[in-house]
């Protein structure tokens, strides 16, 4: 089944535009308490003590959780693989150690959202704050712990040829150092869970990436059987990788109601989610390119430090990009973390991609300034006929065609020279450009597929729909495969008592579960067909699980491509940036429903665009913590900020990501974006920004 379908609008826009789609604690939970965390004032150091009375004493007040009364998690619990968590940022309350500011050391459970925020201001906690807090980082920080590399789209340390040896002997040299500011997730739902206990079955809605994953991560740190715990996820309002796994706010409603004997709800504000849960890490990266005059890049050397808590070491995938985006021979790529006395970072819409590339598409961009050839022609000279990290062929490439006919579309050919600069009044006018690249990533699922003698066919996936349209997007697969109209068939998703499938990350859903789903209905079609073709009374059902078929997968290499052009205008007195207008042009595979393809890389193309201008998660360099922790302190773009973003995507076959052949359109349109409009502005201004955000001080 490969034919296109068109565009379907969202299934469940009138139930979310109505207000009866049902996020995490609007879920009706007779007798639910609230809880409400009580947090550290410091960056490090140890609760010495807890006093709950003044809390106890106020009406409605049932419980004041703390290190010394929870149940215990099982710290040899284990999370979910490729989960995007760590055990020890899950285990709450469960000693008296202090790892970051803003971390739960009590939490006041009350019969009313209020009365517990006000008993957690009256909780009194003793705390022995250590001396001398780890809060930023430098670029050459002593205390950086090199990251190993677990599998090719991994972090860490990689090596082909003398990368060292090539870039010293290169004709042409660019030699940088890129930074990029930390970022917040910034959900429009915040972090929100309600749980109830029957017994010691935990039924759990939460605002989540992933039900079914999140499901055995509980389980196993709750110590009860993962049949015992049901995570409702039907509807998310965003996530962005913040909520790839369940964060504290999901295990402090399950401790809490435990504690309490009745179901309890955790609505996290803005500032909350903020230091509670995981962030971008800022980056610091040095890259350096060597190439001959006539731009072939013979070196490329990229280094990239993040920071992470003391809890886990977490990194990036800042790098992967840069060992397969050019054909360079000589290739180091080296990623580190700094333990500080922070929260843990962890999952930001293409986590490393789009901080690495904007590294790497700027260095081109100065390498082709110093080469005098253009830009496009630059990363066009450098396109490599296999993948040069692992020697694989590509499943697919349009990097080329994306470079070529976005340059067409766009007017590139227009462009004026760096020596003759546009201006009109005091506006000072540019265009960038930058490549794209994001992996294809498919994770085994299974699917349900059934059908009684009268009805739609029931299709189930314990999926999750984050915003994304994926709940639509999955529904046009199954009635494709069923080879029925969409009423005919319903579509089950956002439970983990559904079949097990990943979370919603990585761009990898559709063709993870839609691989599932179509291979369910093809079950089911068969066995109709063989019943003669008229289901029997007891009804039919079919299951699906990928895991086999994704084994037998061909040695490839997997991934999207695209190309951003960027037109900018800098106000030469103030220093402000309008982003007129941005072209992305994509070879993404088979585009399944172009509306909410589109949409989502609008999205990106967005928040890659508050990366270059505006966003920056400010550290607290006294208290720690963070100092923009909402949405006024946190800058992200409004629709003002957003001139004419136009989405193209090229037809694309590819025959070796699997059935659904979609590359996911997630993340693909954050990555380049932000390099094209600093680029652009580099255009306009002859300004170099390397460091993000390019805030109007930098540019004056
Ligand atoms: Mo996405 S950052 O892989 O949830």
């Amino acid at each position: 089944m490969t034919s296109t379908v068109p565009s379907v609008a969202r299934v469940d826009g009138p139930e979310k535009a109505s207000g009866r789609a049902r996020y995490a604690v609007e879920h009706p939970l007779p007798g639910a308490a609230w809880a409400w965390p009580v947090t550290a004032t410091v960056p490090a150091g140890r609760v010495a003590d807890v006093d709950p009375e003044p809390a106890l004493a106020l009406p409605g007040v049932l419980a004041v959780l703390t290190p010394d009364n929870v149940s215990r998690l099982d710290p040899a619990g284990q999370i979910s693989p490729a989960h995007g968590a760590a055990v020890p940022d899950l285990m709450v309350l469960q000693d008296h150690r202090i790892a970051f500011r803003g971390q739960i050391v009590a939490a006041v459970v009350a019969e009313t959202l209020e009365q517990a925020q006000e008993g957690a201001t009256r909780v009194r906690v003793t705390e022995e704050p250590d001396a001398a807090p780890a809060l930023t980082f430098a670029a050459d920080d002593p205390a950086a712990v090199v990251v190993e590399m677990t599998n090719d789209l991994s972090p860490g340390q990689v090596s082909r040829g003398d990368a060292d040896t090539a870039f010293a002997a290169a004709e042409v040299q660019v030699d940088e150092t890129y930074g990029t500011a930390g970022q917040f997730a910034m959900p429009m739902e915040p972090h929100a869970a309600a749980a109830t206990w029957d017994g010691d079955r935990l039924t759990i809605y939460c605002s989540d990436q992933g039900p079914s994953w999140t499901a055995t991560t509980l389980a196993s740190l709750l110590g009860v059987p993962v049949d015992d715990v049901e995570v409702v996820a039907e509807y998310v309002g965003g996530g962005f990788g913040s909520k790839a796994a369940p964060r504290p706010p999901i295990m402090l409603a399950a401790l809490a109601a435990r504690h309490v004997g009745r179901p309890v709800k955790v609505a996290l504000d803005r500032p909350q989610s903020v230091d509670l849960t995981t962030y971008r890490s800022p980056s610091r990266q040095r890259l350096r390119l060597g190439a001959s005059r006539d731009g072939d890049i013979t070196a490329l050397i990229h280094e990239a430090t993040g920071q992470t808590s003391r809890l886990v070491t977490y990194a990036d995938q800042t790098v992967t990009p840069s060992r397969l985006l050019y054909d360079v021979p000589d290739c180091r790529t080296t990623t580190s973390a700094v333990p500080l006395d922070v929260s843990t970072p962890g999952w930001v819409r293409a986590p490393g991609e789009a901080p690495g590339m904007f590294a790497l598409e700027s260095a081109v961009d100065e390498l082709a300034g110093q080469l005098g050839i253009d830009p496009v022609e630059l990363r066009v000279r450098n396109e490599p006929a296999v993948d040069p990290a692992t020697g694989h062929p590509f499943s697919s490439r349009r990097l080329v065609e994306c470079l070529r006919a976005g340059a067409e579309r766009f007017g590139w050919a227009q462009r004026t020279g760096p020596d003759r600069v546009r201006r009109t009044g005091r506006w000072l006018h540019g265009v960038g450009v930058a490549s794209a690249v994001y992996p294809v990533m498919t994770f085994p699922a299974t699917a349900t597929a059934s059908i009684g003698s009268s009805g739609p066919a029931v299709v189930e996936i314990g999926a999750a729909d984050i915003g994304t349209g994926a709940r639509t997007v999955l529904h046009q697969l199954a009635a494709e495969a069923l080879d029925v109209s969409m009423d005919e068939v319903e579509l089950r998703i956002g439970r983990s008592s559904l079949p097990e499938a990943p979370f919603a990350g990585g761009s990898m859903g559709t063709g993870s579960w839609g691989w599932a789903i179509q291979g369910a209905c093809e079950e089911l079609t068969k066995a109709i067909a063989a019943a003669g073709g008229a289901v029997p009374q007891e009804g039919l059902s079919a299951h699906f699980d990928t895991t086999e078929a994704i084994g037998a997968m061909g040695a490839y290499s997997r991934h999207s491509y695209g190309a951003h052009f960027a037109q900018v205008r800098v106000d030469q007195d103030t220093g402000e940036v309008r982003v007129d207008r941005v072209l992305g042009m994509f070879g993404a595979g088979r585009i399944i429903n172009p509306a909410t393809a589109r949409s989502q890389i609008v999205g990106a193309m967005t928040m890659g665009l508050g990366m270059a201008l505006m966003e920056a998660a400010e550290a607290d360099h006294r208290f720690g913590g963070w100092t923009t922790r909402d949405l006024a302190g946190y800058h992200v773009p409004a629709h003002a900020d957003i001139g004419e973003f136009e989405v193209v995507f090229l037809p694309e076959r590819d025959g070796q990501i699997g059935p659904v052949a979609g590359k996911g359109v997630g993340e693909i349109g954050i990555v380049g974006v932000t390099a094209a409009i600093t680029n652009a502005i580099h255009h306009a201004t002859g300004i170099r920004v390397r460091d993000l955000p390019a805030t109007p001080d930098k540019l004056l």
